[in-house]
């Protein structure tokens, strides 16, 4: 959750910090700080509770001395709440070093408690502090900074990643990760470390990824990677693909708006070069060939809005792939003893990566001995490394914490290894596999045409300010698109939003209905082989007769549903499958929307984090 940076290089430290630290804000920002140590060999740090720009107004009031080797973090609060106090760093006792954290450390009460017998004292209540205090003990007992922390993280328990620099060793800045993510930046004369590669993206876009309980050790002009032991590794580098512009709001009024507008390049770069006229080319399932034609059931798992990608990804595979698929929330999935073999392929969902519940997850099932394939966004993420194989959306970073087109990047890549999975089976034919890609191909142009919608729903969310309760219904692939539209609703405007199916109103939730109640349903087209459409009208009519306010996204043209509703909202004509592309784009909308109505941010909505690598 929280955004780690590590610079050393040249006395410049506060600007790639504070740079850094803006691009990682996302990961959390109830509280920032950092830590330098001057030209002159001191260690001097500052520390706030609130965003990241009360820190800066903070140091340009009072500016801190820079100097060529600094660490730097946002939080997003575990172990106390979010005060000048518990913000990080945090400093040995003898106040020469310095140590910031991601993560959790499970143990924490035992080795307090241990530093306590050793007349050691504390001021926050932070599980980070004790880590601190702990390598500052190890520090004294020498062999230097490195070999220092390797002897306190083989102690910790839970998922971390740590820097830290010691004033004796001012041109040093070390790291440690055990299931939380820290990415290496290689710069000329200068080194970067960072939660991803967005804290030094406008720096450099060379990267190297510290593997599993690895240590690593920065100068301005060395990269030193190890195990915990202090044995050698080497890494491999990688180029990130998208520059420091790419993260940068260019001239939109948030991420969010950017991002959702980024939505028809997000799809198509997910095919491009994986679509060649009608085949599909997925050579990163090389390692997994094998498996996947002996696979007798899939497992998918994620979490919020990956795990709605997950359900529309269900709905593909079985159809296309004739193979039993089922969905479970990561957190859930390993406490729930699943049935895993060697044919169960277990398929990840999660733009990060870095989702710890995931990642355990993915881990379980590893161990199980089940195939896995994870479908990732970031890359070189750790669920993407551990996992069997790996198919990547090019959705660009996503800086807004809620999801929107890593959510239909996850459901253009899913729904292309449905039909890779439907060819390697046999279960579809060549044509209809190649008309099923020339529809995947058209959606980007559709969301085009979906976005010139935005005017008259930013009209609507105005009118809509003020609800209180705002509930969405769908069947079959509309039923998660409902789901996704009141995820977004509640984390953006805070408003109580509910997802049903439609089919499930009567059986209770069509209690809640009363004059007024706004309703958003998701209207299957009037094509649909499944004649749903007619019994979603009659939903609509069963809840228009209670009294409900009708805002239906509808097929263009679609004449039965307008008698019955207050607002349509079009969306192009499009295969059952692929609506869900296109009709979850207003409701993302509509969630901003109401939430800039209401002078919320819509980018850092309160008490979440971009990235939640705790379980
Ligand atoms: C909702 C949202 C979250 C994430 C979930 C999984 O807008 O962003 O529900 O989808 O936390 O995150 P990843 O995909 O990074 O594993």
């Amino acid at each position: 959750m929280c955004g780690i940076v590590g610079y050393v290089g040249r006395p410049k430290s506060l600007e790639v910090l504070l740079g850094g630290l803006r691009r990682l804000e996302y990961r959390g920002y109830d509280s920032a700080g950092v830590a330098i140590i001057t030209e002159e060999g001191e260690l001097v740090t500052r520390k706030r509770a609130g965003k990241l720009q009360v820190l800066v107004d903070d140091l340009a009031a009072e500016p801190l001395t820079d100097g060529s080797t600094g660490i730097g973090h946002t939080r997003w609060a575990t172990h106390g709440g979010p005060t000048d106090v518990n913000a990080h760093p945090h400093l040995s006792r003898d106040g020469k070093l310095a140590l910031i954290h991601n993560g959790i450390i499970e143990n924490f009460a035992e080795l307090r408690a241990e530093l306590l017998a050793d007349g050691y004292t504390f001021e926050s209540e932070t599980d980070t502090e004790v880590a601190a205090k702990l390598l500052g003990r190890e520090y004294e007992a020498g062999g230097g900074l490195a070999a220092a922390l390797g002897r306190v993280v083989v102690r910790l328990e839970g998922a971390f990643t740590l820097l830290a620099l010691h004033r004796d060793e001012p041109l040093v800045v070390v790291g440690a990760r055990r299931n939380s993510p820290l990415v290496i930046g290689l710069g000329d004369g200068e080194n970067f470390l960072g939660s991803d590669v967005a804290a030094f993206v406008e720096h450099t876009q060379r990267a190297v990824a510290i593997g599993q309980d690895q240590i690593v050790t920065i100068t301005p002009d060395s990269v030193l990677v190890t195990d915990f032991f202090g044995t050698r590794v080497i890494p491999s580098e990688f180029q990130v693909s998208w520059d420091a512009s790419a993260a940068e709001k260019g001239g939109w009024s948030s991420f969010m708006a950017k991002e959702i507008s980024e939505q028809p390049e997000a799809v198509a770069n997910t095919l491009r070069t994986r679509i060649h006229h009608d085949r599909i080319e997925l050579p990163e399932l090389a390692g997994l060939e094998e498996a996947l034609t002996d696979i007798d059931r899939i497992v998918i798992i994620a979490c919020g809005t990956a795990s709605y990608a997950g359900m529309l990804g269900k709905y593909a595979l079985e159809k296309w792939a004739r193979i039993p698929v089922e969905v479970q929330l990561s957190h859930e999935f390993r406490y729930s003893e699943p049935v895993l073999t060697p044919r169960t392929l277990v398929v990840s969902i999660s733009q990060s990566g870095e989702t710890m519940d995931t990642l355990m997850a993915v881990k379980y099932a590893i161990e199980a001995g089940a195939a896995t394939l994870s479908i990732c966004n970031t890359q070189g993420a750790t669920i993407a490394r551990e996992s069997d194989a790996v198919i990547y959306t090019h959705a660009g970073p996503e800086v807004a914490v809620a999801s929107t087109k890593a959510f239909v990047a996850q459901i253009a890549a899913l729904y292309l290894f449905g039909l890779h999975l439907a060819r390697v089976r046999g279960t579809l034919s060549a044509p209809a596999i190649a008309e099923a890609l020339e529809e995947l191909s058209g959606i980007p142009a559709k969301l085009e045409q979906v976005l010139l919608t935005s005017t008259r729903i930013q009209e609507l969310a105005k009118w809509m300010s003020d609800s209180r309760a705002v509930l969405f219904l769908g069947r079959h692939v509309g039923y998660p698109v409902a789901l996704e539209g009141a995820l977004k609703l509640k984390e953006l405007a805070y408003i109580h939003a509910e997802g049903f199916a439609a089919g499930e109103l009567k059986h209770g939730p069509i209690a809640l209905i009363e004059p007024g109640q706004p309703v958003f349903v998701i209207v299957p087209s009037p094509r649909d082989p499944n004649s749903l459409h007619a019994k979603v009208v009659s939903n609509i009519q069963e809840i228009r007769a209670r009294g409900a306010r009708i805002l239906a996204v509808a097929e263009q043209g679609d004449a039965a549903v307008l008698p019955f509703a207050d607002e349509v909202i079009p969306i192009p004509l499009a295969g059952a499958l692929f609506e869900p592309l296109l009709a979850v784009v207003p409701l993302q909308i509509f969630a901003m929307e109401l939430a800039t109505a209401k002078g919320l941010d819509v980018d850092q909505p309160r008490n979440l984090a971009k990235s939640v690598t705790v379980e």
